[in-house]
């Protein structure tokens, strides 16, 4: 009598217990690889879309600025564009080399709009040929390395590839020197620059420029 209520409780509209648990695994399996076939296309796809801050930005070269001239703003990609040289005089007042660097400072570079110190949106400042940073002072050369603080570093960067006229070759690209880019210097038949601010490289502790002068505060 045991054995045969037993055997009827393992048996439910013709499935027994074993069949159904069987049943419930499977479904579980199935359903544990739909969510991992899932993750791994959410992981495939780009997360961000060209032109969007997060992405790519591909600009006609004609978009830089002139040598040493005031910077370019891209605001939708949060990001600045500058032209650097310092071999040359024009525009030495917002581009110069300081004593402390040995070799010149040329190429473009992408400087990502962000103070190192707390986070402001600081600005250019014409007048002053310099960015300055309303929030608690700090300003910055052009091509972001500090001249006063209280900026613990100098402004963070992002990737610049230089590319030919079919939006695709690659014809340079920003090195990274103690994990930082570099500015890159563009080759003649540059026709598109792409910046991609999905690749920021933190700008690193220099020397203040104004303790060269003696002008801190
Ligand atoms: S956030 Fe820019 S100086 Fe403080």
């Amino acid at each position: 009598m045991a054995n045969a209520a037993v055997s009827a409780g393992e048996t439910s509209g013709g499935v027994t217990r074993r069949e159904f648990l069987f049943y419930i695994w499977g479904a579980s399996m199935a359903l544990f690889a739909a969510e991992s076939a899932g993750l791994m296309v959410w992981f495939l796809i780009p997360k961000f879309r060209e032109g969007e801050f997060g992405g790519t930005f591909t600009l006609p070269v004609d978009t830089l600025p002139e040598i040493n001239a005031a910077p370019e703003n891209f605001a939708e990609g949060r990001f600045w564009l500058v032209n650097l040289d310092t071999t040359i005089p024009d525009g030495e007042e917002r581009m110069f080399q300081a004593q402390d660097e040995s070799q010149s400072i040329q190429g473009v570079a992408a400087i990502y709009k962000v103070c190192t110190h707390l986070g402001c949106i600081y600005a250019w400042v014409p007048v002053n040929n310099r960015f300055e940073c309303p929030c608690h002072g700090s300003k910055y050369r052009l091509d972001g390395r500090r001249i006063e603080s209280p900026a613990p570093r100098t402004l963070d960067r992002f990737q610049v590839e230089a590319l030919a006229d079919d939006k695709a070759t690659v014809l340079a690209a920003s090195e990274i020197v103690d994990n930082f880019y570099q500015p890159v210097i563009l080759p003649a038949d540059t026709a598109f620059l792409r910046i991609d601010t999905g690749a920021k490289e933190t700008g690193p502790s220099q020397e203040l420029l104004c303790s060269f002068t003696g002008n801190c505060p």
